[in-house]
């Protein structure tokens, strides 16, 4: 008989594939039709300065996935330590380290691979810079108590563990440390045929 954890497992599996497809064609053709906003309309539909948006590499503004704006909020400083889970193709981490500035530094996470490398020459086409880390915000591969500010952007409701994403938060940030997320929560429970469908989670 499969257990629970065997089930979540594969279900889980099933949904890192989805997500990665979903993303990765985001990044590779951002002028698709995609149910969910992105690029550059999203951004200004959620207030992104246009300034930003002039100084942004095209391709992080094209690729953007958000769901709001976690920069309203973040009252990032120079010099602090930002980590922005799931980074993506890198516009929003591009836009924490110019509030960081040179003495700041900027952490991404992805769980794929190709969009870290592309937010990492995104960053570097603008002269900043950010590291991004393969992982996955369930498993942060960052230490304890090392990070002054997190942020995020449409990413936690991907998750099926989100309470050990919200542990591991709260595991990585200093004392006193700030979160500035942006999300989607429902009011109301989703029916069955939303939940078991991997597409629809993804976005
Ligand atoms: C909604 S986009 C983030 C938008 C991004 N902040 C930007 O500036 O465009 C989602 C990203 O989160 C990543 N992601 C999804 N689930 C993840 C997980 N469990 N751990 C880490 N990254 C994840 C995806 O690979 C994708 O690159």
């Amino acid at each position: 008989m499969t257990s629970v954890a065997e089930t979540q497992a594969s279900l889980e599996a099933v949904l890192k594939d989805e997500i990665i497809r979903m993303y990765q064609e985001v990044a590779d053709k951002p002028q698709g039709t995609f149910h969910f906003f992105h690029g550059r309309e999203a951004a200004e539909l959620f207030d992104y300065e246009s300034d930003w948006l002039d100084r942004a590499p095209d391709g992080a503004v094209a690729s953007f996935a958000g769901v709001g704006n976690p920069h309203l909020r973040s009252r990032l400083k120079p010099g602090e330590t930002v980590l922005d889970l799931g980074s993506g193709a890198g516009l929003d981490a591009i836009i924490a380290s110019w509030m960081v500035g040179p003495n700041g530094r900027v952490l991404g996470v992805d769980l794929n691979p190709a969009m870290c490398l592309k937010a990492q020459a995104h960053a570097a086409a603008t002269g900043t810079r950010m590291e991004c880390r393969e992982g996955r915000m369930e498993d942060i591969p960052v230490p304890n108590g090392s990070v002054d500010v997190v942020i995020s952007n449409g990413v936690i409701n991907l998750s099926f563990r989100k309470r050990r994403v919200l542990e591991e938060i709260f595991r990585v940030l200093r004392t006193g440390g700030r979160i500035s997320i942006t999300d989607i929560v429902s009011a109301k429970q989703l029916s069955q045929s939303i939940v078991n469908d991997p597409k629809l989670w993804a976005s």
